[in-house]
């Protein structure tokens, strides 16, 4: 037996090095390149985070317009049925455009950003080729989360909405060893391409462990309806040994700073005021309720929270939010996949072999 530590999960295990994110989940503090995620989001956009991570720099002012589609990627997205997951036609869209493109190793900056401005359009023609509209044609003018509205809905999107976007965009990109960005990178050491790992990602981040819950967040708040019910409902939730959606954490073990960073740009947003109110109701009676049946188990806010209520403020259907999380994670992606290529080592750890020991097949004697 191999008595190495193993650690299911991987939980608490290094598995590399990185220079981009840090997530401190005892204090509840995120930061890219050393700059704390608040302030990213008070005082940057998301092109200027998406060139601090790829580059290191942090940039006075960065343009980052959403692409236009490649005519096979359009037809790609056209030939699938309208009830495909938007996941999988964003994963579809990666997997094509590396087809025609070819991208070679090792990977590029430029490779990055045209992965990154490729996958708004493609998921915003998608969402209207399914209802039987056509896509419309990126706006260069447009950074990428107005430019992903814009061809979403077909109009200049109110600036107050594009900005609420761009700021969820600059939370959601990047977290650190995640399950998707770990997949990115193992698929890197092999020397395969970008669109190759961030397929990868897009796979990994298509589970409901990941990427799936702030539309759960929508479900939940819509089933308990009012704050009188509130108590109710989550009681009885938690005695069927349910989980709350929207919180707990692998790392963090405070308040998700993302979480705080979205409240307040959900609080600035028109529309959602009677939904916030009933989110910050439940919010504050879910996190005492967590902590009453877990004293040992800091459960806090998670970032899907007030994800979901800043998507839904700028009208996304709940469908599209895990793949819209998928969009905003492309920057930090593709910058693990430059970091990994930059310093690369295949990844190929140790498993614990735990089946039979060794034996002949029925009727075989050994060393005959
Ligand atoms: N509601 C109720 N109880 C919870 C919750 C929750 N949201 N989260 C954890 N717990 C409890 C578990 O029941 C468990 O209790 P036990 O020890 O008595 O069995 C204990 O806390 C530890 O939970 P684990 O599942 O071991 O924690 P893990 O680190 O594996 O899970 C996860 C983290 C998946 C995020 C979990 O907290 C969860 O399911 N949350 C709800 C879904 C969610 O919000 N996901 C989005 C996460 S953010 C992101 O991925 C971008």
């Amino acid at each position: 037996m191999d008595e190495r530590p193993y650690s299911p999960g991987l939980e608490g295990v290094l598995a590399g090095e990185t220079s981009l994110g840090k997530v401190d989940g005892e204090r509840g503090r995120l930061t890219y390149r050393g700059y704390p995620i608040e302030e990213l989001v008070r005082a940057g956009t998301y092109a200027q985070v998406a060139e601090l991570l790829w580059t290191g720099d942090w940039p006075a002012s960065a343009h980052l317009p959403t692409a236009p589609l490649p005519e096979s990627v359009l037809a790609a997205l056209r030939a699938l049925p309208p009830t495909s997951h938007p996941m999988d036609a964003l994963r579809t869209t990666t997997s094509v455009w590396g087809a025609i493109n070819r991208p070679g190793w090792p990977p590029t900056v430029d490779q990055a950003r045209a992965l990154t401005s490729l996958a708004p359009s493609a998921l915003a023609a998608f969402a209207r080729i399914r209802q039987g509209l056509e896509p419309i044609e990126p706006n260069d003018e447009l950074e990428l989360a107005a430019g992903f509205l814009y061809q979403l809905f077909g109009q200049m999107p109110d600036p107050a909405a594009a900005r609420a976007l761009d700021a969820y965009f600059i939370t959601g990109a990047e977290h650190g060893f995640n399950a998707s960005t770990f997949a990115a990178r193992v698929i890197t050491s092999t020397q395969s391409d970008i669109a190759s790992a961030v397929c990868g990602a897009i796979g990994a981040m298509k589970g409901p462990l990941h990427g799936g819950a702030p539309s759960e967040v929508v479900n939940q708040l819509h089933e308990i309806g009012s704050v009188e019910h509130a108590e109710v409902w989550l009681d009885g939730a938690l005695d069927r040994g349910e989980r709350l959606m929207g919180f707990g954490h692998r790392v963090y073990r405070a308040y998700d700073p993302r979480a705080a960073a979205l409240r307040h740009v959900a609080e600035g947003m028109a529309g959602i005021a009677d939904w916030l109110k009933l989110a910050v109701a439940v919010e504050d009676m879910a996190q005492r309720k967590l902590k009453e049946r877990h004293p040992d188990r800091p459960l806090f806010t998670n970032v899907e929270y007030y994800a979901a209520a800043v998507l839904q403020g700028v009208g996304l259907p709940p469908d599209l939010f895990p793949a819209t999380f998928a969009l905003s994670r492309h920057a930090g992606w593709t910058a693990h996949v430059l970091e990994q290529a930059a310093a690369n080592r295949l990844i190929r750890p140790d498993v614990r072999y735990v089946g039979h020991a060794e034996r002949s097949l029925p009727g075989v004697t050994a060393n005959s």
